[in-house]
């Protein structure tokens, strides 16, 4: 019996930049560390809808992110599960698009590094004032805010994901107490402290800082409102690299401006892209970057796609598949 051939369908979403691109360079180039699932691949490419349409006729799994989801089981009736190139879901729900039987995977892992240094970044920031002393550089104003160190700071991060790990040893990484929260209750090795969601509330008023690090769920959409950030102490600083509606943004930004706070460092926002004419702009002491946080450029879709062969490989091996998104939690 000849051996098992597997058709997959790699689908780049249109108009990407190239780090986001699949195509055979990256996939041999991941595929060195899995020859032998590599040689069994029967691969098609696509990047934009004709395409996507034709290649997935046969697939029997499909890597992508943002693919059509129209009329997919009539589509590709032959497909058995999808690879995504990304960690949260919350964009492809309700899933009554996904076929019956077919499973989705995530790619959970692969923003781990890059959160770690966004992090840093903007824990080290938050705790120099750097929002409120660019604001005196742009107002030509010498005026001194000084600051002490971190050591001895608690995070609390919420969400012990890749993400949350990522965030979590960064604030090891600076001598800070670090509390988390987690649903499954599962001890970190960054963490010192673990709370379950129902006892956010305990751990808010000990934050110097909160990282949101969670998927976008029923369960953790505004998980961070007017009242939990009434918990935090004054002049605490809120970090957001998970999706913009983990947080009420009108709260957040009454908080900045009324000094409750004493930044944010957002990477994620409600909507994307942020329009012009949106208040948040123009919040105080807040700095804001455009969803780039957690994405590593040269190692992103390398690093996906060794996952998804890592996936592959098991499927041909009858092993159960990693990172199943259950359609349940949401994650
Ligand atoms: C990016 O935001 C992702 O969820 O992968």
């Amino acid at each position: 019996m000849g051996e098992r051939r597997v058709r997959v369908h790699l689908a780049t979403d249109p108009g990407v930049p190239w780090y986001y691109r699949m195509d055979r360079e990256k996939l041999e180039a991941a595929g060195r560390d899995f020859p032998d699932t590599l040689r069994q691949i029967e691969a098609s490419w696509s990047d934009e809808d004709e395409g996507f349409r034709r290649g997935v006729r046969d697939a029997e799994i499909l890597i992508g992110w943002k693919f059509p989801k129209e009329r997919l089981a009539e589509r590709a009736p032959a497909l058995r599960w999808i690879q995504l190139n990304g960690a949260g879901v919350d964009h492809l729900y309700p899933l009554d698009w996904l076929p019956p039987g077919v499973a989705l995977a995530n790619a959970s892992g692969v923003h781990t590094g890059k959160s770690f240094e966004y992090v840093l970044m903007a824990l080290v920031a938050l705790n120099n004032s750097l929002p409120r002393l660019i604001g005196y550089q742009q107002a030509r104003e010498w005026r001194k805010i000084q600051s002490g160190t971190l050591p001895g700071r608690t995070a609390l991060v919420i969400g012990l994901g890749a993400v949350g790990s990522g965030a979590a040893r960064a604030a090891k990484t600076l001598g800070m107490r670090v509390l988390g929260v987690r649903r499954s209750g599962r001890p970190h090795e960054h963490v010192d402290e673990l709370f379950r969601p129902a006892d956010l509330r305990r751990a808010l008023p000990r934050a110097d800082y909160v990282v949101l690090a969670t998927p976008l769920t029923g369960e953790t959409t505004g998980i961070l409102g007017a009242d939990e950030l009434a918990l935090l102490p004054d002049g605490a600083g809120v970090v957001n690299l998970g999706r913009g509606r983990l947080i009420h943004q009108p709260a957040l930004e009454d908080a900045l401006r009324r000094g409750k706070l004493g930044g944010a460092f957002l990477d994620v926002a409600t909507p994307e892209p942020l329009p012009p004419e949106s208040r948040l702009w123009d919040a105080p002491d807040l700095i804001l970057t455009p969803h780039v946080g957690a994405d590593d450029i040269e190692r992103y879709i390398p690093h996906c796609l060794r996952i998804a062969l890592e996936n592959i490989r098991r499927d041909l091996a009858g092993e159960p598949l990693r990172n199943l998104v259950d359609p349940a939690l949401g994650y």
